[in-house]
């Protein structure tokens, strides 16, 4: 999915491991505001990426920077996106699109049926999620803690890949 009218920026997609966690905590800092809760400390990313089913996917430029990622886990027949972000000087471009696009292609590739993730309600990228075929199921009431306290209900989207 990608438009004509947005300026690209040729990536690579990469699998990630633990050593690139400076890469993705620098966009992971950038990419969410703090007033909402969404992003995840370098503990959780460090705890989760050992994990059975979990991977980690890079978008790298021409020079090896990392500009995105995407961390999901797969369990027999599902698989669930569980972060996705774009360094801030890099949105618009297409990147978040391609990491989309390979989690939906790996999902499928692994055998799963439904692909699952959570967004923040109000969350502009609700609408790229839609444009993939997600649609919403359900409501996690103050799911989400912002950096002064406030709380933010999480919306949860699945793509049944059987009905596509
Ligand atoms: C959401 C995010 C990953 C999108 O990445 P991106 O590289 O900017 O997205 P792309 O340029 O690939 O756009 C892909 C499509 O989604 C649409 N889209 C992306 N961000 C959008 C937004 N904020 N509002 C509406 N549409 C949006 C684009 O218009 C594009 O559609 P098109 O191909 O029909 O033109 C990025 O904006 C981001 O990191 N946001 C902060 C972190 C976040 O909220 N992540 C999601 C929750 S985990």
């Amino acid at each position: 999915m990608s438009s004509a009218s947005q300026p690209s920026l040729p990536v690579r997609l990469d699998p990630g491991n633990s050593n690139d966690l400076d890469g993705v905590m620098a966009i992971m800092t950038t990419a969410f505001d703090p007033g909402f809760g969404e992003g995840w400390s370098r503990s959780q990313c460090a705890g989760i990426m050992p994990l059975l089913g979990v991977i980690m996917t890079i978008a790298r430029d021409e020079l090896g920077q990392a500009r995105g990622f995407a961390l999901q886990r797969s369990i027999v027949g599902e698989s669930e996106l569980l972060l996705l972000a774009v360094h801030r000087s890099a949105q618009g471009c297409g990147i978040g699109g391609q990491l989309l696009d390979h989690f939906v292609d790996t999902g499928r590739a692994s055998g799963a049926t439904r692909l699952h993730l959570e967004v923040r309600d109000g969350n502009p990228a609700t609408a790229m999620y839609q444009a993939f075929g997600f649609v919403a199921e359900g409501r996690r009431s103050n799911y989400y803690r912002g950096s002064d306290g406030r709380l933010f209900d999480a919306v949860t989207m699945v793509l049944d890949l059987n009905r596509e």
